[in-house]
């Protein structure tokens, strides 16, 4: 029996320690059949060790294959969650979700294609928006969107709030539709990085979700591998978002900047205010009515103002800017006609009234004053609790379900006026959303410094 105390893997010399602890780019402990060992691979990130790009293709394929468990998968995300990955590492990590399946080729389309992804707020309706303006625009815009999970809401949510409209296309529907119409909004193909599939609903329970690492190569593998031309990322910041801090905001658009030009998509991304919801509503058919607001030339202002800067950078990434103004375009009702033939090429009736809650709760303003803050976490949680998001994803959402904010932060309001309205239909739901906003906001006597309202574009990383 050895007596040899384990060596501890921080400080060891690689030339001369265990072989299953070593650092594995002088020691290839793979197993005879060339594999490696999971309990290995873990081991090094836990250890702040650097994987090699053997261990990382050989874990997330394995992974994938259904080779590796679970509770390995998710070790190994919480070691990354703690000692991050190495540029290099972060590099291979993503191009081995990408490998995992398909990369969709869209040069048949015949126009630049260029899509947006945000990194998730609440009432972030603008994907409806955008992609309809930047098609009429001359683009051609695979929207491959996901659903909502927790406080954040997902598009294809919202999109089934339209009566008839389906979220499914096969990859030769999308391609001629993008062909016709110029724009799709559909559900990303199973075929599309099924490592990440996989991994982001174990991070989602685990506990690893706010990784800048994990996050950029879920992201970025999914964009890259739907064959997009070019790339521009909304990345949110502040209580709404998965990563309030600008700082930690900007790194992710940093990161996920330089994954996507590394794989020859053009990719730039503005750092954006998620402080308060965006526009007005939260919930998917009060989202949609919103959309179809701003597509009819109104709508709220930041919710325009964000589309538009969107729009801009959208064109100079595919390299067609120089064209009609997309604010232009939005305000003259043009994007109208897209959206109502994107709607119909999946199956919607772009006439058809879209559904109301029958239950309404009104919060109004306890005093008179502005509206200092109102807290896009919390108005996100109350529209969850309400129905419109699930909890688990297998969950139905409901599609009436949201709040309505009737006062914007700067405003000023009258005791008794309304700010805040729930939409629902079930009523055991009340008290938990109640609950959500109970100091969601506040009025203050005096109209707040507009420098201590955050900006909505904060900056702009890449391109
Ligand atoms: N959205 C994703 O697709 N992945 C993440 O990790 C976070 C948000």
């Amino acid at each position: 029996m050895s007596t040899a105390r384990p060596t501890d893997p921080r400080t060891a010399d690689p030339r001369t320690a265990d072989p299953r602890t070593a650092d594995p780019r002088t020691t290839d402990p793979r197993t005879t059949d060339g594999a490696f060992d999971a309990v290995d691979v873990i081991r090094t990130k836990r250890d702040g060790g650097q994987l090699s790009d053997g261990q990382i293709r050989w874990f997330i394929d394995a992974y994938t294959r259904g080779a590796i468990a679970d509770e390995q998968a998710s070790a190994m995300t919480m070691a990354i969650f703690w000692r991050g990955l190495e540029p290099d590492e972060l590099a291979t990590w993503t191009a081995a979700m990408i490998a995992s399946g398909e990369r969709l080729d869209l040069r048949s389309v015949g126009r630049p294609t260029v899509d947006k992804h945000s990194t998730g707020g609440v009432g972030d309706k603008v994907s409806l928006v955008l992609c309809p303006l930047v098609a009429a625009c001359g683009a051609a815009v695979p929207q491959l969107s996901g659903r909502g999970l927790g406080h954040t809401g997902g598009t294809l949510d919202k999109m089934e709030a339209i009566a008839g409209w389906r979220a499914q296309l096969t990859n030769e529907q999308l391609v001629a539709q993008l062909r016709d119409v110029g724009a799709v909004i559909c559900a990303a193909g199973a075929g599309l990085a099924p490592a990440d599939r996989k991994l982001y609903a174990l991070r989602d329970v685990t506990a690893t979700v706010e990784s800048i690492p994990l996050i950029a190569s879920s992201i970025m593998s999914k964009k890259i591998a739907e064959g997009t031309g070019a790339l521009v990322l909304d990345v949110k910041y502040g209580s709404g978002a998965f990563l309030p801090d600008p700082e930690r905001g900007r790194e992710l658009a940093r990161t996920m900047v330089a994954l996507g030009e590394a794989h020859g998509v053009r990719t730039s991304a503005l750092l954006t205010a998620m402080e308060s919801p965006l526009g007005i509503a939260a919930g998917n058919a009060l989202e949609v009515q919103e959309a179809l607001d701003c597509l009819a030339g109104g709508g709220p202002d930041d919710l325009r103002t964000l589309t538009v800067e969107l729009a801009r950078e959208m064109l100079r990434m595919a390299g067609i800017a120089g064209g009609p103004d997309p604010a232009d375009l939005l305000a003259g009702g043009a994007a109208m006609d897209r959206w109502r033939a994107l709607v119909a090429a999946q199956g919607g009736d772009p006439t058809a009234p879209l559904p109301l809650a029958v239950e309404r709760e009104v919060l109004t303003a306890p005093a008179d004053g502005f509206l200092t803050r109102l807290d896009a976490r919390a108005v996100g949680v109350a529209a969850w609790r309400l129905g419109a998001g699930r909890a688990r994803k297998e969950d139905p959402v409901s599609p009436v379900a949201g709040v309505r904010c009737l006062a914007r932060p700067g405003d000023a309001v009258r005791a008794g006026q309304p700010l805040l309205e729930l939409h629902l239909d079930d009523a055991a739901r009340l008290p938990g959303a109640l609950a959500a906003l109970a100091g969601a906001y506040a009025i203050s006597p005096a109209p707040p410094d507009p420098d201590t309202l955050a900006p909505l574009v904060l900056d702009r990383i890449g391109g």
